[in-house]
């Protein structure tokens, strides 16, 4: 192990400070001081590390070794075993899921092994609320490049020849869109807007970037605004991220300090200023429309396309409405070059894609592939495979307006074509990992139940068509499904599809479509035979207890919740069904295997 001055690198994320990754530093901070070693070590606050399911991660360097599921009380064993004697603490070095062995090396991590961080290059390496370690790590270097070495076209031209594409769900070309907004109208005010509003459910890609690497995003605004001609720049991001809204403040305030916003930047006649506008969690203001008009104090609600805000935008100007992920791409692509970023990826879908991994895996968190990676791999390789040993059912990527990804299909290179191919999409990266114990019509029921709930009522195919799938969703699950729902589901959700205003309720009845195109025969049990067979749907379940196995042990009726189990002594059990409220507390309970369940 080096001996050099260590870096100890500790997660600045919000699930890690939910941890009290806070008082960990303060321990090292201290451990450090008591022990002599603030010489030999620092203590760096980092933005998150990815692997959030194992958080608080600690990670020293140059020894490159990573630490998880640490608690404040290891501070001391860190600086007692590792910065002075040189030796790992062993019991928190992350233990490989698949081979059981501790891993010494962060490079053999297989969660990492895959990865290829663009988007995600300062997150977890850089203090984001220190701009010198951003300047550190080539920081504005490709604003300075762009103010003083290109045209605007040159720059856009890069973007463009780039290939990069809008992370925030469409996978609109970017420098097109960037080109489009510069010819539109050039001369007078235009805006560019970062889009930080992120509200798929079990997404928190945006939110990390802004918490570990804001100064990137802002950077690339710059570097936009200048492209297109543009002044002033706004954040819109939702008020429930607040340590991101905190981080971006402060590297705002810093790069205005610097001169990197403000006036004559970089000594050039380019004025760029951005300010931060708040949203308050509704999903339909992520769309692009509605945020213009929620930015301008209006009602949040979507408008037709055309005109397209590179045409019409923020009070009424062209207006360049950017995804954080996209733009945390663009100093990069600036620096390497375009071909750089185009030899990533595949023919039509270029760089990397961070998608939030959660639900039955093993490796929880966040991760960026190049794009052409399986699903396979994300899923096995990366996530470590299905939690409990489980069986792998399907993924649902996209969120809610995704669909989902059966074993047939985990083969599949990711990019936006071939997503769309099997019935699914990109989305802005929300990945959700099923298994054998998920009934998928509960998880069509789950999503529409939000997009339900999230339409702004705009218009009558997405605020009553998804209200009334929702609605057969619900029988359907109470065991009071009819023969025809399945029909009557396709017919609607292929009308919302084509009828509705914008995207969300255009995309809302995907989840429903998708798993009834992979999973028909679950749709059938629920409504032919009255059957879940994962027991998800609690109505459909129906304890009774085998006379033939029942000793009369007392066990269930006494952890029954609401005593509707009687029976005496060595004597045979019954549940009154009528009371009944399906816990499964009393399945649980049984030794005898004497409660069952269809
Ligand atoms: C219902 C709905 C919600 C959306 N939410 C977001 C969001 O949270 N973040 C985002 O960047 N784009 C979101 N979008 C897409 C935006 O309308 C827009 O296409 C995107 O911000 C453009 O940036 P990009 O080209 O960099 O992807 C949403 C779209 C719809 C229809
Ligand atoms: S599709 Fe839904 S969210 Fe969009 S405008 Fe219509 S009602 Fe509103
Ligand atoms: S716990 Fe099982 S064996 Fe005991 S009384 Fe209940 S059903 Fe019978
Ligand atoms: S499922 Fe719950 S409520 Fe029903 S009998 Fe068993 S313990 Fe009682
Ligand atoms: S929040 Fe700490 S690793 Fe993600």
């Amino acid at each position: 192990m080096s001996t050099n001055k260590r870096k100890i690198l500790v997660c600045g994320g919000t699930g890690c400070i939910s941890s009290d990754s806070e008082g960990i530093i303060k321990n090292l901070e201290l451990e450090l001081k008591n022990n002599g070693q603030e010489e030999n070590a620092q203590v760096v606050k980092v933005g998150c590390f990815g692997f959030c399911g194992q958080g608080p991660i600690v990670k020293v360097e140059p020894d490159n070794v990573f630490y998880v599921r640490v608690s404040p009380d290891d501070a001391k064993d860190i600086v007692e075993q590792h910065i002075i004697g040189g030796d790992y603490v062993e019991r928190i070095l992350f233990v490989d899921p698949l081979s059981n062995q501790r891993i010494h090396d962060y490079k053999d991590m297989s969660f990492y092994a895959k990865q290829h961080r663009v988007a995600l290059r300062n997150c977890g390496e850089i203090d984001p609320e220190n701009i010198e370690d951003y300047i550190a790590n080539k920081g504005y270097e490709a604003l300075k490049k762009c103010l003083t070495e290109y045209s605007r076209d040159e720059v856009i031209n890069i973007i463009k020849e780039s290939g990069l594409r809008g992370r925030g769900g469409g996978g609109f070309p970017t420098g097109l869109k960037w080109e489009i907004t510069k010819k539109s109208r050039d001369g007078e005010q235009k805006y560019v807007i970062c889009n930080a509003d992120e509200g798929d459910p079990g997404a928190f890609m945006d939110r990390s970037i802004l918490e570990g690497d804001a100064h990137s995003v802002i950077e690339a605004m710059a570097i936009g605004a200048y492209a297109m001609g543009a002044q002033n720049g706004v954040v819109y991001i939702r008020a429930e991220y607040p340590l991101a809204i905190h981080r971006l403040m402060i590297a705002m305030q810093q790069a205005k300090e610097k001169g990197f916003l403000g006036k004559n930047i970089f000594g050039t006649d380019f004025n760029f200023d951005i300010e931060i506008r708040y949203g308050a969690g509704a999903f339909v203001c992520g769309e692009e429309t509605a945020l213009i008009h929620s930015v301008e104090g209006h009602r949040g609600e979507p408008t037709v396309k055309p005109p397209f805000p590179s045409e019409s935008g923020l009070k009424g100007q062209p207006t360049c409405v950017n995804n954080v992920e996209t733009l945390a791409n663009v100093p990069a692509i600036i620096l390497n070059g375009s071909k750089w970023f185009s030899d990533i990826g595949t023919e039509k879908s270029k760089g990397t894609k961070v998608f939030a991994l959660a639900g039955k895996i093993n490796n929880i968190g966040l991760v960026e592939v190049p794009m052409g990676t399986t699903l396979r791999e994300i899923v096995y390789d990366i996530g470590g495979g299905i939690l409990g040993g489980h069986k792998f059912k399907a993924v649902q990527t996209g969120g809610p307006s995704g669909g989902v990804i059966t074993e047939a299909d985990l083969d599949t290179p990711i990019d936006y074509e071939s997503l769309k191919s099997i019935g699914s999409m990109m989305g802005s990266g929300g990945m959700i990992v099923l298994d054998e114990t998920d009934c998928m019509v509960n998880i069509a029921k789950f999503y529409l139940e939000f997009t339900q709930d999230e339409s702004c009522g705009k218009c009558t195919p997405c605020r009553v068509g998804t209200k009334r799938m929702y609605e057969i969703l619900d029988r359907i699950t109470k065991g009071q499904g009819k023969p025809e729902d399945i029909d009557n589901l396709l017919e609607l959700g292929e009308m919302i599809k084509s009828s509705a205003l914008c995207g969300l309720g255009q995309t809302a009845p995907n989840p429903v479509l998708s798993t009834i195109k992979y999973f028909r025969d679950e749709y059938e049990d629920h409504i032919n035979k009255h059957y879940c067979k994962t027991g998800k749907c609690k109505d459909l379940v129906k304890y009774t207890i085998d006379p033939e196995k029942c000793i009369g042990c007392t066990a269930c009726a006494r952890v029954c919740p609401v005593g509707c189990i009687a029976g005496e002594v060595k004597k045979v059990h019954v549940i009154d069904q009528e009371k009944c409220i399906k816990c499964g507390a009393c399945f649980d309970a049984c030794k005898f295997n004497a409660v069952v369940k269809p």
